[in-house]
């Protein structure tokens, strides 16, 4: 063999894994479907936030190289399969690229082979899906090859954690398969944890992302009714932060995005309702609050205006910050979208700021950065901090505003309204 393993899906999550192990000392192959992706990274260039040119330079100068050639799969001891998952019309997982990926592996395997998905997907996606598409050419799973799921857990833009130093689940087929793909991660990763099997390890991180999602949806609820009340949440979740144990802290915001927390429950309520035909209803019904999330954050800027008798309709409201999270150029899934949408059909004319969204398309209608930030905070009737990026001084950006309000609960300033 020329290579220690081949990645399949050279995205968020495959490239922080190519780049770990080629600095660990393997030898990565990368493989992409894309032509723009592949080239992008064999010149040197980065199309994901948290690794840089210089990073694509370092991997490059590792040896690594990306191919559009599948023939290059033959020649790796492993393969990762770190393609997406979208969901599908059905509200399931849509698995096209997984079985694709698959498929691509399975003209090319051989034996002692190391396969492992980490897609995110609906538990018995390894076993059902991956396993029968690899065994069509005749070699067995857990006999001839070792086959394995093991979730990905990156976190884009967290300055702390990596792919290096967080702890890597990895469930086999087999206990054999499971020591091995736990061999292979060991090279690279610092602390691996071995699961049960394949569909505990695909739980597993369903667990964590339903778990996060319904948490969100718990202070998002309670965020409606506080504001009722006259109480703080914000403070109140400082508050109960400061007990040590059996609490963890999740903040309210204008909805939940990104690829992962809005669409991984749905895996696993979709699959309960499909193998057992009830509801998971915790998932359900945090997907509801989360979901309508951002026109309740467009009904309270209408009683914001309402408040100075300006009508929402013909009004003009600033967005600063349009992407999933802080500091990071994602815009997959954001809230924002939806937000500015309800707030368009409500009548407003919508404009926004991103350092890292020069345009944006909100559902067809193509929006461009505002340059001049001071002039645009002057002249809007609104301003909304919709997500804080560390280069907004927030409480700067309240002063210069006719009316702020701050979807993320970091304004001190007086007069500024909070979710
Ligand atoms: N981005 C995250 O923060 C994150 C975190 C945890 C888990 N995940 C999961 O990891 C998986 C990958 O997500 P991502 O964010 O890296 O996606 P991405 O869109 O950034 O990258 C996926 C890459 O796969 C390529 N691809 C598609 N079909 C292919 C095929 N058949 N063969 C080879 N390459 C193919 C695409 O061209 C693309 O370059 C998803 O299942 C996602 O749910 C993502």
């Amino acid at each position: 063999m020329t290579a220690d393993v081949v990645v399949l899906g050279l995205g968020y999550v495959g490239l922080p894994l190519a780049q770990e192990a080629a600095r660990a000392g393997l030898s990565v192959i990368g493989f992409d479907i894309n032509d723009a992706v592949v080239n992008g990274l064999n010149e040197g260039r980065s199309h994901v936030d948290d690794l840089s040119d210089d990073d694509i330079a370092e991997l490059l100068r590792h040896g690594f190289r990306a191919t559009t050639d599948e023939s290059a799969i033959a020649e790796a001891d492993a393969a990762v399969i770190c393609v997406p998952t979208p969901l599908a019309e059905d509200g399931g997982p849509d698995l096209r690229p997984v079985i694709s990926a698959t498929r691509t592996i399975a003209r090319q395997l051989h034996p002692g082979m190391l396969v492992v998905l980490e897609s995110t997907t609906y538990p018995g996606t390894t076993e059902e899906v991956v396993r029968p598409i690899l065994e069509e050419g005749g070699l067995v799973a857990g006999r001839d090859f070792a086959l394995a799921f093991s979730p990905e857990r990156i976190d884009p833009g967290n300055p702390v954690y990596g792919m290096k130093n967080t702890p890597k689940v990895v469930g086999g087929l087999t206990p054999e398969c499971t020591d091995r793909a736990a061999a292979f991660y060991g090279r690279f990763v610092d602390t691996v944890v071995p699961a049960k099997g394949t569909r505990e390890a695909e739980t597993a991180k369903l667990l964590e992302n339903t778990y996060r999602h319904i948490n969100i949806a718990l202070v998002n609820e309670m965020a409606r009714f506080c504001h009722e009340l006259g109480i703080d949440l914000w403070n109140v979740i400082e508050m109960a932060k400061t007990k040590p144990f059996g609490f963890q802290a999740f903040y309210p915001g204008p909805g939940v995005g990104g690829h992962c927390i809005p669409i991984d429950p749905n895996y696993l309520s979709y699959n309960v309702r499909a193998r057992l035909g009830y509801p998971f209803r915790f998932v359900e019904l945090a997907q509801e609050i989360n979901a309508t999330m951002p026109a309740y954050v467009a009904r309270r800027a209408q009683d914001i205006l309402n408040e100075d008798s300006i009508a929402m309709r013909g009004s003009t409201i600033l967005m600063l910050g349009v992407t999933y999270k802080p500091d990071i150029a994602d815009q997959r899934e954001s809230p924002a979208v939806p937000l500015a949408k309800q707030l368009m059909r409500m009548g407003a004319e919508v404009r926004y700021h991103d350092p890292n969204v020069a345009t944006w398309d909100v559902n067809g209608t193509e929006l461009t950065s505002v340059t001049d930030l001071d002039e645009a905070l002057a002249s809007a009737d609104l301003t909304l901090l919709v997500q804080n990026h560390k280069t907004y001084d927030v409480d700067a950006l309240a002063a210069s505003a006719k009316r702020f309000f701050d979807t993320k609960g970091v304004v001190t300033a007086p007069g500024a309204h909070r979710l």
